[in-house]
């Protein structure tokens, strides 16, 4: 069985995306294979990751590009490139219209550090999560991967994690826990759930 083939859409640091790279050498991910990663930043360090693993790198810019039509029109061009199945958001800080999205229903999946639907949505993205858990005063936290449409966080849940809240934490000490153990472990679990029914 050909192995689905696999985009990962980046803006930062790429931790997420190296889980997915370990998962492809450890076994985890076995039904799909990472052939592009596409960033919108051009010094993400995720594009170094990807290169130090010979994974191809794209970089992608509206300010270069004009439009959101044009950024997303070079997306799929990429993905179309890559004859792309599954699209992975790690970290991936730009908006795809419903456009992008509706050309490919329960194909792009996405992560987010919150057990959705609590501190999801507009506006709802890195540390910010975190302050807004901490700030609510919940006792347990984690993370979430669901399936990307036109509103932001709002696609069938795929799969959570829970995380216990410690009472000292920070929003940088949560969001490196959540992280590490949410995150890490159930973004491939899910990227593999996924390709491994197509
Ligand atoms: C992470 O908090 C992730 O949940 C969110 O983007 C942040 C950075 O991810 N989607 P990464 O280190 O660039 O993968």
């Amino acid at each position: 069985m050909e192995k689905a083939r696999i985009a990962v859409l980046v803006s930062g640091g790429g931790t997420n995306l190296q889980a997915l790279i370990d998962a492809q050498q450890n076994g985890i991910l076995k039904s799909g294979a990472i052939r592009v990663v596409i960033s919108n930043n051009r010094d993400a360090y995720a594009l170094t990751r990807a290169a130090k693993f010979g994974i191809a790198g794209e970089v992608v810019l509206k300010k270069e590009l004009g439009s959101q039509g044009a950024f997303e029109d070079r997306i799929k061009e990429i993905l179309n490139q890559y004859q792309i199945d599954v699209i992975v958001l790690a970290g991936f800080m730009s908006i795809l219209s419903q456009s992008f999205t509706s050309c490919y229903p329960k194909r792009i999946l996405n992560i987010h550090p919150s057990l959705i639907p609590s501190f999801c949505g507009e506006g709802f993205y890195g540390l910010r999560v975190h302050e807004a858990a901490l700030n609510y005063g919940v006792k347990v936290t984690g993370a979430t991967v669901h399936f990307v449409n036109e509103i932001p966080d709002g696609g069938e849940i795929i799969l959570q994690k829970a995380v216990d809240i410690q009472p000292d934490d920070t929003p940088e000490t949560l969001q490196k826990r959540v992280m590490e153990q949410a995150e890490w472990i159930i973004l491939p679990a899910a990227v593999e759930q996924v390709c491994s029914q197509l």
